[in-house]
């Protein structure tokens, strides 16, 4: 059963293998490959891009699929072991999970992290309870720590781009009103330093990510000849830089307690992406950003509707990797 969890956790071969499919299918995006297959989509939590895109894709690729939303359309779901039950969830991923296995090919979860104990949530609790009782392939549509579609998604942007493998790439810490999870920002880390590409992590001090999060990173970057560093200077960080990928996160010592958090945040306003940023980058460095996001106060208009602007790809990018990893799943199955 090959099932998507992780980027990180893929070999050289699948990545390359799913780019390359992922391209293809671009050019040629219908087919019937996944003919009377079926794909149950669970979202514990909102989206507009995954949900549209799993759902385009499977369409396109001939098969079908279904939505769960636990708590808003089907039954609250718990996922912990050995509670009792006489809170709002009334079905158990127990049995939820192998039940829907019986009615689809494959999986897939959202599962954000559950925000109060960062120790917890660097175990995936959610996913891994979807990944223990599911009998079928299951995908991360993003989780507590990962968001293994879009870091892929990214690398195809960046291949369409030319982008070197071995380029400047800063993920910068962009200001936003509430304490934000860290799976996209350790997504992207992690993805542009297994490319190979020169890493660096901007972000003000109190904001470094996770001990566990960097070292990911590091490790990637050791199997592709990559690198990665991090800092708080912005000029020195953007120098020579080909990409530019925002986003918040919240700062580690006040997990799970976000009044306290508000108040380191709140002098950090002018962390909002404008085109002055870009002074010392390559001249045709380019803005990414996972979407959705705020306007004027992640990044400024000028940068999302200028030149710059590689979101609408990206965001276009991840219904033809998503295709590649349904194939890559589904097809020998
Ligand atoms: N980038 C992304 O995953 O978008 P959604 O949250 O809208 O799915």
């Amino acid at each position: 059963m090959k099932s998507f969890l992780h980027l990180h956790d893929q070999d050289d071969a699948t990545i390359r293998a799913l780019l390359c499919s992922a391209a293809a299918i671009e050019r040629a995006p219908i087919s019937d490959a996944l003919k009377g297959r079926i794909l149950g989509l669970v979202f514990l939590n909102p989206s507009l891009r995954t949900l549209a895109s799993f759902q385009a894709g499977m369409a396109q690729l001939g098969g079908s699929s279904f939505v769960i939303t636990p708590g808003q359309g089907t039954w609250a779901l718990e996922t912990r072991d050995g509670v009792v039950m006489d809170g709002a969830a009334a079905e158990h991923v127990r049995e939820a999970v192998p039940v829907l296995c019986q009615y689809a090919d494959a999986l897939g979860v959202r599962c954000f992290a559950g925000g109060a104990d960062l120790n917890l949530d660097l175990t995936e609790p959610v996913l891994s309870a979807f990944a223990r009782h599911a009998t079928k392939p299951l995908v991360n549509m993003e989780s507590a720590l990962d968001h293994p579609c879009q870091a892929l998604a990214d690398w195809k942007t960046m291949d369409d781009l030319d982008i070197p493998q071995s380029g400047r790439f800063v993920l910068s810490w962009a200001w936003h009103p509430k304490a934000l999870p860290y799976a996209v920002p350790s997504a992207a880390l992690s993805m542009a330093a297994r490319r190979g590409m020169k890493v660096t992590v901007l972000r003000p001090e109190g904001y470094a990510l996770p001990a566990a999060v960097m070292e990911r990173a590091r490790e990637q970057a050791a199997r592709s000849g990559g690198c990665v560093r991090e800092t708080s200077d912005r000029a020195a960080a953007l120098d020579g830089a080909h990409v530019l990928y925002a986003k918040s996160w919240q700062a580690e010592a006040h997990y799970g307690r976000p009044e306290s958090e508000a108040a380191l945040r709140a002098p950090l306003r002018d962390w909002c992406v404008a085109e002055s940023w870009f002074e010392t980058a390559r001249k045709d460095a380019v803005f990414m950003h996972c979407l959705p996001v705020r306007r004027n106060v992640k990044v400024k208009d000028e940068v999302l509707d200028g030149p710059r602007s590689r979101v609408i790809r990206q965001a276009g990018n991840r219904l033809h990797a998503q295709k590649a990893v349904l194939l890559h799943m589904l097809e020998t199955q």
